[in-house]
């Protein structure tokens, strides 16, 4: 097949944005703009000339929002809650935003055209990742391909602050370990996570400071692998393989029997934070399926009956 025709009518169709673009920018004086931004409690007010792209006008007035993309709407960091002005969301916006996220005029700041006063409120960066991670509102493929310039806006200090004492000595004694290691930031978010049964995030931050490796790398990292938890986990994680195998054997049903009798569903903690449950895709112990995992310890050939067991087992353990 030629791609040729493909590549012309591409060519025309981005031509004539290109001119659409120009002619909006010409033709259409929306006169200055003013712009109201509140950040990190702080709030500013500049004006400008309207036409442009609330992002563009946003970093040419040094306020801080992170940006994967290049505002080509392909990374979703740009999230920003329009208070008033701004016009209605574009669906290329939408496949970024949880439904709360949507209601609550949650936007992208790189496809707002301003084209009217905006009051504009900018969330802290991680609150944006971690309502990212939960929504899954990120292209899994892409999986949070970043590269920034290593400027974070975020306030390391203050975050530093709210780790215990005995959990920074902790923190400090593994980035001790791997200090004059360059790129050992994997084995030593391993040890954070194994420390902390998650990654919290003042040890992030500490963390980032310590090596001298921006928090959005630490996140991409850290987002990368599923072994890695931006959650708090229990004492004990139930991993429920869900192979081939397993799955011929039932392993659905001794899903169910965990998820009713902890009251809690797949990827969830209990209250207690003593259980998690989560699923694996083969332990490789198929000749015991239906098989899980509980920390290190294997339970094989499982039977709803088993799982009562277990459950109280762990619980008095
Ligand atoms: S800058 Fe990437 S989505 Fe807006
Ligand atoms: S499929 Fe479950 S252990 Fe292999």
């Amino acid at each position: 097949m030629s791609f040729i025709p493909v590549l012309i009518i591409s060519l025309i169709l981005l031509v004539i944005t290109i001119l659409l673009s120009i002619a909006d920018r010409l033709l259409v004086n929306y006169g200055e703009c003013k712009i109201t931004v509140h950040q990190e409690g702080e709030a500013r007010e500049f004006t400008v000339e309207g036409g442009g792209f609330l992002h563009s006008d946003l970093t040419s007035h040094d306020i801080n929002i992170t940006s994967s993309c290049a505002g080509k709407a392909s990374c979703g960091y740009c999230k920003v809650r329009l208070l008033s002005g701004g016009g209605e969301i574009l669906p290329t916006e939408e496949i970024f935003m949880s439904r709360e996220e949507n209601r609550s005029g949650m936007r992208l700041a790189c496809q707002v055209k301003v084209k009217e006063d905006i009051e504009v409120f900018i969330p802290d960066f991680l609150t944006t990742v971690r309502g990212i991670v939960k929504n899954k509102t990120f292209d899994p493929k892409l999986r949070w391909k970043f590269i920034k310039d290593g400027r974070d806006s975020f306030s390391t200090e203050a975050a530093i602050t709210k780790i215990a004492p005995d959990d920074k000595e902790k923190v400090e004694a593994i980035l001790e370990e791997y200090s004059g290691a360059p790129g050992a930031i994997v084995p030593i978010l391993q040890r954070i996570d194994t420390t902390f049964r998650y990654l919290p995030e003042p040890v992030l931050r500490l963390t980032s400071k310590a090596i001298d490796m921006p928090l959005s790398e630490i996140y991409r990292v850290a987002t990368f692998y599923n072994a890695f938890s931006l959650e708090p986990r229990g004492k004990y994680i139930i991993n429920i393989c869900l192979g081939t195998a397993c799955h011929v054997k039932g392993a659905s049903d001794i899903l169910s029997t965990f998820e009713r009798e902890l009251g809690i569903t797949m990827g969830e903690t209990t209250e207690d934070k003593l259980f998690t449950l989560e699923a694996v895709m083969c332990i490789g112990c198929c000749g015991l399926a239906p098989v899980l995992k509980i920390n290190d310890d294997i339970h094989g050939l499982m039977t709803k009956k088993k799982v009562l067991k277990l459950i109280k087992q762990y619980k008095e353990a």
